[in-house]
């Protein structure tokens, strides 16, 4: 049953240059090199830097990913990238509906879906994820608006009845998120068991089991290890802190 192997996502939004990026990835390869880690790191930089950050990754054991994604494979899509574009420079993941892009972007959850269909389709991992505003967990219903965020960002897994294991669900309050308030390990690990009785209602009890659900929101090596020490809490999409080697890299070796 434990399988679900921690996984430590950076999320670098539009931050770092693409001399930054490299020296940063080559931090994080460096500290993975000397301390023999069994957890899955993946940075997802901003598009420019991709094709150097790949290179920097070199042997590493870092997994790559894009920001967001088009659904479309090609096409007039102007300042769109596709998903098989991500993979062209060595891609293997995708963040999907980032509650920036829902918010700012006006991304909707039908939206997210056509993106998690195109991006599994093409053997991308998807990250999806979902998450309350204040205003929405103040007047109680964070599990609603959830439940609609997940019937209808994953609406095709649903009409196959098939969640494929691989894929990743990131809880984030976007009360939480750049804000330096995190939810406590105890709020955090209630809805990461929710979104998981959701998955086995939906799907059943093997992608239950395997599909890792990881914690995003102001997340820093302070709050790392009791985040980490919840039964269904598989792994963190950090933000601020990935954009700095000496916050990252204590998180990701938490407990070591
Ligand atoms: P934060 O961002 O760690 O800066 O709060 C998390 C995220 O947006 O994924």
């Amino acid at each position: 049953m434990e399988e679900r192997k921690p996984l430590i996502a950076g999320n670098w939004k539009m931050n770092l240059d693409i001399g930054d990026a490299v020296n940063l990835v080559r931090s994080i390869g460096a500290s993975l090199a000397a301390g023999g880690t069994d957890r899955e790191v993946l940075i997802a930089p901003p598009f420019t830097s991709l094709q150097a950050v790949k290179e920097a990754i070199g042997d590493s054991r870092i997994f790559l990913a894009g920001q967001n994604m088009h659904w479309e494979m090609k096409g007039a899509y102007t300042g769109e990238i596709s998903g098989r574009m991500l993979q062209q420079v060595g891609c293997t993941h995708v963040i999907l509906g980032h509650s920036e892009r829902r918010t700012l972007f006006r991304e909707t959850s039908n939206m997210v879906d056509l993106k998690v269909k195109s991006a599994v389709l093409l053997g991308l991992i998807p990250i999806v994820c979902i998450g309350e505003s204040l205003e929405e967990r103040e007047s109680d219903r964070t599990f609603a608006v959830l439940e609609d965020q997940l019937n209808a960002s994953l609406q095709n897994f649903r009409a196959d009845e098939l969640m494929p294991g691989s894929t990743i669900l990131a809880y984030e309050p976007i009360w939480a998120i750049g804000t330096g308030k995190t939810a406590t390990p105890e709020q955090a690990q209630e809805v990461h068991a929710f979104i998981r009785e959701w998955i086995e209602k939906t799907f059943g009890q093997v992608p239950a089991r395997e599909v890792r659900i990881l914690y995003g929101g102001s997340v820093k090596p302070s709050n790392i290890e009791e985040l980490m020490s919840m039964p269904d809490i598989d792994g963190v999409l950090v933000g601020g802190a990935s954009l700095k080697a000496d916050q990252f890299i204590p998180i990701i070796h938490y407990g070591t």
